[in-house]
């Protein structure tokens, strides 16, 4: 057939007779290497190709009404729960008690075990701890008057209030700013054994743990010591309670388990998690951490979506000693600012005309610079035994 006749001449793969052929040891080598290369090679393009690309794309934001989930986790090994109060505050003028949250206190022992009483001991920040204490004193006491009206000790707010138990009494105090040092010659708090409490958990430790739900504008949040309560349109710590001297000897190491905004995503980074303080001189720092929270949509591969957030963080710390003048509250204030841009990850798997073309790269490159190889080394030797020839003839 003439076609086929002249077909033939577009032949790029001329093959040669087998007769023809030297297989050699060299080469078998350099086959063997180069079919090595390609594997490692092609093993490490199949994992590029089976990896999904993130592609990044940011816009305004303009979601409206939403909400902001902050999660935390953190742990104070040397303040006792019964210190510790957590604030939320917004910039909108709402406070924590228009605040969903769920955040509970675990007491920990001196070696930082969960102390267990029986039940694991949380509660609940919105109700206070005093309160629980106070309760469960008082099912022992089931022989006191139900319907008695016991003495605020001067700290009454209106005509015939009653104070019939430690935290009331405290609760009375603080509304009028008066110090509450301690329950000594307080009636209802000797019989609770408030100061006996107190001092049992002076050496225990605290975890701190849940999430609230904020409405999504600039805000702060903050774990202070002390009670804190609302007077003449102020936010103020119950502090006084301390008095200088605690003060001197707090210790407000704090390790940051967790701290995020909004629900977890593939590869998100929570820049605090993981972050430890000790103080080393003076324990009683206000740490200030300044958050700036930026909008995160994550758009899966199977288009799912979810709006989440990330955050960076820059931190600045004070030692608050009232001696020297030094005004303010230790503890721990994470000032937090919702950025205007949102950013948009979208996962997208890569091309498999790339992954094809990659392969044939490969193929193609290896099996082209083995052979140079081969070539290389198959005239060499040839050449270096003919010479060894000629110098035996010689
Ligand atoms: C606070 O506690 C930590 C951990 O036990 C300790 O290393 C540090 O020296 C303490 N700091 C102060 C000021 O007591």
């Amino acid at each position: 057939m003439a076609i086929f006749d002249n077909l033939k001449r577009f032949d790029a793969y001329p093959k040669t007779l087998d007769d023809f052929r030297v297989k050699t040891f060299s080469g078998a080598a350099v086959s063997i290497i180069a079919i090595i290369i390609m594997v490692i090679l092609f093993s490490s393009e199949l994992v590029y190709f089976l990896s999904t690309d993130v592609h990044e794309e940011l816009f305004v934001d303009t979601a409206r009404n939403e909400k902001l989930r902050i999660n935390l986790d953190i742990t104070f090994p040397k303040m006792p729960c019964v210190y510790l109060s957590l604030d939320v505050m917004d910039i909108s003028g709402e406070n924590e008690q228009n605040i969903d949250h769920d955040v509970f206190r675990q007491r920990l022992d001196a070696s930082g075990n969960k102390i267990y009483n029986g039940q694991e001991e949380i509660d609940e920040l919105g109700e206070s701890h005093a309160d629980n204490v106070a309760d469960k004193a008082l099912d022992g006491l089931k022989d006191l008057d139900p319907n008695r009206c016991e003495s605020c000790y001067g700290a009454e707010d209106t005509e015939g209030q009653c104070c019939n138990t430690c935290a009331q009494v405290q609760e009375a105090y603080r509304k009028k700013g008066w110090a509450f040092r301690s329950g000594q010659g307080i009636a209802q708090c000797e019989r609770e054994g408030y100061d006996a409490m107190m001092e049992a958990q002076e050496r225990e430790g605290c975890q701190l743990y849940g999430h609230l739900e904020v409405n999504k504008v600039a805000g702060n949040f903050h774990i202070a010591p002390g009670r804190s309560f609302e007077q003449h349109n102020m936010h103020i710590h119950d502090m006084q309670s301390f008095g200088r001297e605690k003060l001197a000897k707090f210790n407000l190491t704090h390790v940051i388990n967790h701290l995020s905004f909004g629900i977890d995503y593939p590869d998100r980074v929570n820049s605090l998690d993981g972050h430890v303080e000790v103080p080393n001189e003076y324990g009683a720092i206000m740490y200030q951490y300044f958050l700036k929270v930026v909008p995160t949509r994550y758009r899966f591969l199977s288009q799912t979506e979810i709006d989440t957030n990330q955050y960076s963080v820059t931190m600045h710390q004070r030692e608050i000693r009232p001696d020297q003048g030094t005004s303010g509250l230790p503890g721990l204030f994470f000032m937090y600012d919702i950025s205007p841009m949102k950013i948009q990850l979208t996962q997208s798997s890569r091309s498999f005309f790339h992954f094809l073309t990659g392969l044939c790269a490969i193929i193609g490159g290896v099996y082209t610079v083995a052979g140079m190889i081969d070539g290389f080394l198959y005239h060499g030797i040839r050449t270096l035994k003919a010479k060894q020839n000629m110098g035996k003839l010689g």
